[in-house]
């Protein structure tokens, strides 16, 4: 599994800027002012960094942007890294930096002359977050990373307020590394294995098999795995941060580890992007991850629905009519619609067991959305203003793009079925709408409840501001941040 990049924090010594190997990085604000690292590098490059700043390519840098000044005279280093970067950066402005950094930084070791800079911490966020490679599957024997070390006047006070920082950066890559992985190594056993881990670190997790699923009537959810030789599970990972009888947040993810489509097979151009279908409970399992490595001062139970969509003698057919564990029919039109089908049962589940006082689903739930929204934002639908609203804000301030969606009768209509009290689809229009009706027949009306439809962020093409191409760990950032923001105490 991935581990996060070495990074250290030490106090700054301006004598390591000359005999430091690897790359240094000063940091130079906009208006060109040197502080006492650069005014040191420029000294020993004999004013290399001050004709730099007076350059037309500095005057035309943009924040965040990196300036190499390679084998520098006057220095051990490999290179002179100038960032530029305003003594007060907003928090995003520094972990785009951070990211920055990172991408100019490879295998080499890095010395970050961070001075007095402001937001350190987040930077170091930022060159966390970007530092990410999914390498489990290439033979070539993986590079030493080559440690980070930030320097700052006051070190001890960035390291403290990185800590929590680095703890959610833990998070994305783990749910970055589960997307990325392949259906053949993720089964829904290997899956339900990585989040039992999370044991080591005081989550409670508890592995429901498929007899137990079937005790409790989760036969929408069964139904959906029983052509796959892989056997369904539900996860449920409790993490106690706060107050005894606090209700706890849950979060529901799909699971499906990977989405043929069932008997109504989906066309093979793009198959193999299925295997990012269990994105919703990837990003559960990360947030877990993070909550518990911070341990966040919230209740907040995971639930993930583990299966597999699989064409087969046994697999459920079109036309079929199962029942779900709140005992409501529903009419299988397309077995393609499945995640609804996962969630619906363990979204029940949830808030018999833990009376949650809010229900937050993720899901790659539907391609509509990705229509609708394209890759930058997850479409948020909620029958709770005010913790949308916290949501939404939340994600804001995450740079994680979401944007509400509504809900509303005449969607709910289109899921009537003739012989059932629904159907799993309702047709081609708003079919990212019709996806959220169908799972809000399932929450009570007394759950503050939003549906994340994350299809068109969870995993993209090319990369991003923090991830290289593939798995992003969309929503990791925005949930921990919602917990501290309205779940913590103190
Ligand atoms: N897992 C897919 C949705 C999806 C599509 C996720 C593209 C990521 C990228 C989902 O199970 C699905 O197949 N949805 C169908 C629903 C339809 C049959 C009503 C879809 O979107 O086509
Ligand atoms: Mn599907
Ligand atoms: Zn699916």
């Amino acid at each position: 599994m991935n581990s996060l990049i070495p990074i250290r924090f030490q106090p700054t010594d301006l004598d390591t800027i000359a005999e430091a190997t690897g790359r240094v990085v000063i940091i130079v604000p906009p208006e060109g002012k040197l502080d006492p690292a650069a005014r040191r590098a420029n000294r020993l490059t004999k004013g290399g960094v001050a004709r730099l700043v007076e350059s037309e390519k500095f005057e035309k840098a943009k924040s965040g942007q990196v300036i190499t000044l390679a084998w520098p005279a006057g220095m051990q280093a490999e290179a002179l890294d100038v960032l530029v970067l305003p003594r007060r950066p907003s928090v995003t402005e520094a972990r785009k930096a951070g990211a920055a950094l990172a991408k100019v930084k490879g295998a080499s070791a890095m010395q970050v002359m961070a001075g007095s800079q402001n937001k350190a911490e987040e930077l170091a966020l930022g060159i966390a977050l970007r530092s990410y490679s999914f390498d489990a599957h290439k033979t070539a024997d993986a590079e030493d990373p080559g440690e980070v070390v930030i320097a700052h006047t006051k070190s001890d006070e960035v390291a403290e307020a990185a800590a929590p920082l680095l703890a959610i950066a833990e998070g994305v890559h783990m749910t970055r590394d589960l997307i990325n992985e392949p259906a053949n190594v993720l089964t829904t056993t290997e899956f339900a294995d990585r989040v039992s881990a999370l044991a080591e670190l005081g989550v409670e997790v508890e592995i429901l098999d498929e007899d137990k699923l079937a005790e409790l009537g989760m036969r929408t959810l069964l139904s959906v795995g029983q052509g796959s030789d892989s056997p369904s599970k539900v996860a449920v990972m409790q993490w106690k941060g706060g107050a005894k009888d606090d209700a706890p947040l849950a979060l529901v993810g799909k699971g499906v580890v990977f989405d043929t489509g069932g008997i109504s097979l989906k066309p093979s151009a793009g198959m193999e992007d299925m295997t990012m279908d269990m994105g919703g409970a990837g990003v559960v399992a990360g947030t877990m991850k993070a909550l518990a490595l911070r341990k966040a001062k919230a209740n907040v139970v995971g639930l993930i629905g583990l299966v597999e969509n699989m064409p087969s003698g046994n697999a459920t057919r079109p036309g079929d009519v199962v029942t779900s564990m709140k005992g409501d029919t529903v009419e299988i039109i397309n077995t393609d619609a499945e995640g609804r089908l996962v969630l619906c049962d363990v979204m029940w589940y949830a808030q018999e067991r833990f009376k949650p006082a809010g229900m937050i689903d993720l899901a790659t739930l539907t391609g509509a959305i990705i229509i609708g929204l394209g890759h930058e934002n997850a479409g948020v639908f909620s029958n709770n203003d005010e913790l949308c609203n916290s949501f939404l804000k939340a994600a804001g301030a995450e740079d994680e793009g979401a944007w509400r969606m509504p809900l509303g009768k005449a969607y709910d209509d289109l899921l009537k079925s003739r012989i059932a009290d629904m159907k799993n689809i309702g047709g081609r229009p708003a079919g990212s709408i019709t996806a959220a009706q169908f799972l809000a027949r399932f929450v009570k009306e007394d759950t503050p409840w939003i549906h994340l439809d994350i299809a068109g962020v969870a995993s993209v093409k090319g990369e991003t501001s923090y991830a290289p191409k593939g798995a992003t760990g969309w929503g990791v950032m925005a949930l921990n941040r919602l917990v501290q923001d309205r779940f913590e105490q103190g």
